[in-house]
């Protein structure tokens, strides 16, 4: 990973991996020019600040700054180790990687981390799919999936298991395949106690969770007999998983939700794959919680509206309270839809099983009710029958929630909307609204300061977004956007000192590299630059440098050539300055600068150096 280095398998899965496919399975991309343009992943964005460009096959996000190849975006989308991210690209674009010669790291010792847990789950996964096919260990598992009619293409495309009745199945097989067992303890897929080690899961139907490169982050496992408790056990929390995050089918379920731009949450692994079958395709399940902020942003990448499918109105009314603070922290539109008020089936799963089952659970999600007129509803059944004043005071104290709940602290604009809305719900006043707001903001205040600093890690700082490029940041920019231009600057290239110094040790890779590259002949390509480091926080350094100079230069190749004589001869000075460290006289220096420009201008093909372009 070492600056410099070229690889030829990143080489070959990069060129077929185009930047584009691989970002748009994971947000949702709309045209832009010859660019596309999404929300950006990596900070909390409101509007599409992160651009994705196809001839460079580059993302770079204006708003934080962070930037790189697809390689990079992988690394940092599913916070992936280089090696991890590089196999996930090979195998989505069926490409056979030179097997690693050096041996693995013993990634046993100590903590389990995302990569390990990931080891040992596609371990078991592979385990329990084959038990599934077994024809003694099997049977059990395979009766139940076609008691409740699970077809053979919901078995594959949810890759469903099953875990045989015995304490040592997977332990065996491990042993067997000389696979780390701590790895597997490590993922919570065998456990310990008094010495003696023994499966997690046994004789149950193992339902893998994916993230969404189809990577296996847990499973869920349901059991066969009727006497075993719990129901349904899952993997525990892990660096890889974390259940208040994870959507159960959000792999299977992502091309569909981006298409139709609406997310259908439902409450159970079973009806995630009845409602699959059924051709609902863009329906995920939460793992036994409510709708969470993390669960929104995954979501919100892919879609504007989130329908929330509840079995009973008992649930659906709690998850309704849950739900407003998740809607204020994420931009999504969400509606809420309960089977029970359309039948009496208990669950998807179950009305899907009747002949006009699909009918009716399409009406009911169609049914579904935006979340603040949802909540209002409610208020209004159960407040008007004692007269309006007591109705007016239920509103307003609803109201009050809501500020507290996070209504206060949406910028103003949002706010404003909201409170529109809130108008027509309510038929209250404008001004009773406005009062009620800021007599509960007080009491929001304290619990915004809470809540803020709960937030995600705030994003990485822009590089150099908002600023005017220093002399050797743009020396290093626009050798980057006109890679062959070294070649009509050599001499004053020549001059430079060694290194440029950066401030900033990823900006100072960058700058190494390219200087590297010029002095061994090669143009400084981006790309060559990302293919030589594939560390994410260089790319990113690499691309906003980059990308810097374009705005500082309109892209306008004369005018890069201009900056970057300008900086060239600006350098170059300084050194000379520092060489003369007497002489600070104003005018000498302007003599030597003008001296400089005429030795190192003359060398600029035909091009007299004339003074930068207004910005
Ligand atoms: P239910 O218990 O409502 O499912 O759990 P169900 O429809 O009766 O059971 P099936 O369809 O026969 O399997 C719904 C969801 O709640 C979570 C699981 O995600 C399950 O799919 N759950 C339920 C648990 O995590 N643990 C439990 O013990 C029960
Ligand atoms: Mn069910």
């Amino acid at each position: 990973m070492a600056a410099n280095h070229f690889d030829d398998d990143a080489q070959r899965v990069k060129n077929a991996s185009d930047i584009v496919d691989v970002v748009g399975e994971l947000v949702s991309l709309r045209p832009k020019g010859r660019e596309f343009v999404a929300i950006c992943p990596f900070h909390d964005d409101h509007k599409p600040s992160m651009s994705v460009v196809p001839h460079k096959q580059i993302f770079f996000c204006h708003a934080c700054g962070t930037g790189g190849d697809v390689l990079s975006f992988v690394q940092k989308f599913h916070r992936m180790e280089f090696r991890p991210a590089l196999e996930y690209l090979a195998s989505r674009a069926g490409i056979e990687l030179t097997p690693r010669s050096a041996p693995k790291r013993p990634i046993a010792e100590g903590e389990p981390t995302r990569d390990s847990v990931g080891e040992a789950n596609d371990f078991a996964h592979r385990f329990f799919q084959a038990i599934l096919a077994h024809p003694e260990h099997g049977k059990a598992s395979r009766d139940i999936i076609s008691n409740r009619g699970i077809s053979d293409e919901m078995v594959a495309a949810f890759e469903i298991g099953a875990a045989p009745d015995r304490y040592d199945g997977l332990l065996l097989k491990a042993d067997d395949a000389r696979f780390d067992r701590r790895l597997l303890i490590g993922a919570g897929l065998v456990k310990t106690r008094d010495d003696r080690t023994y499966d997690a899961f046994r004789n149950r139907l193992i339902f893998p969770i994916h993230d969404q490169t189809g990577r296996v982050i847990a499973f869920g496992a349901r059991r066969i007999n009727d006497e075993d408790e719990p129901k349904y056990l899952n993997s525990p929390e892990s660096p890889l998983f974390h259940k208040s995050n994870a959507l159960y089918g959000i792999r299977q379920a992502s091309r569909s939700i981006q298409r139709e731009r609406v997310a259908v949450v439902v409450e159970g692994y079973t009806d995630v794959i009845a409602c699959h079958q059924a051709g609902f395709t863009n329906v995920v399940a939460t793992l036994g919680t409510a709708l969470t902020a993390g669960h929104a942003r995954t979501l919100r990448r892919l879609c504007d509206t989130v329908v929330l499918l509840f079995d009973g109105d008992n649930a659906g009314q709690r998850a309704a309270d849950r739900a407003v603070e998740v809607f204020f922290t994420e931009p999504v539109d969400v509606k809420i839809a309960t089977l029970a008020s359309v039948t009496d089936a208990n669950d998807p799963d179950e009305l899907l099983a009747r002949p006009d089952g699909a009918d009716t659970l399409r009406a009911s999600i169609e049914a579904g009710v935006e979340l603040l007129d949802f909540r209002f509803r409610r208020i209004k059944s159960e407040w008007s029958h004692l007269g309006p004043a007591a109705l007016n005071k239920a509103l307003t104290e609803e109201i009050g929630t809501l500020a507290r709940l996070g209504l206060t602290r949406l910028e103003p604009t949002a706010r404003g909307l909201i409170t529109r809305r809130l108008i027509e719900l309510t038929g209250l006043d404008e001004t009773v609204i406005a009062h009620a707001l800021r007599s509960a903001g007080f009491a929001a205040a304290d619990r915004n300061a809470r809540s803020s600093r709960d937030e995600q890690a705030p994003a990485a700082r822009p590089v150099i977004a908002g600023r005017s490029l220093s002399a050797p940041e743009a020396i290093i920019g626009c050798l980057l956007i006109e890679p062959k231009l070294w070649r009509t600057h050599a001499e004053a290239i020549g001059l430079l000192p060694t290194r440029l110094r950066f401030d900033d040790a990823n900006a100072q890779a960058v700058a190494d590299c390219v200087l590297g590259l010029v002095r061994s002949g090669t143009d400084p390509r981006l790309e060559t630059v990302l293919a030589a480091d594939h560390r994410p926080p260089v790319q990113a350094a690499a691309v906003a440098l980059s990308s810097a100079a374009e705005q500082q230069t309109d892209r306008d190749p004369s005018r890069v050539s201009v900056l970057l004589q300008d900086c060239l001869i600006r350098i170059a000075t300084t050194i000379e300055r520092a060489q003369s460290d007497t002489d600070t006289d104003p005018l000498a220096r302007l003599e030597r600068e003008r001296a400089a420009r005429k030795r190192l201008g003359s060398n600029f093909q035909g091009n007299p150096w004339r003074p930068r372009p207004p910005q």
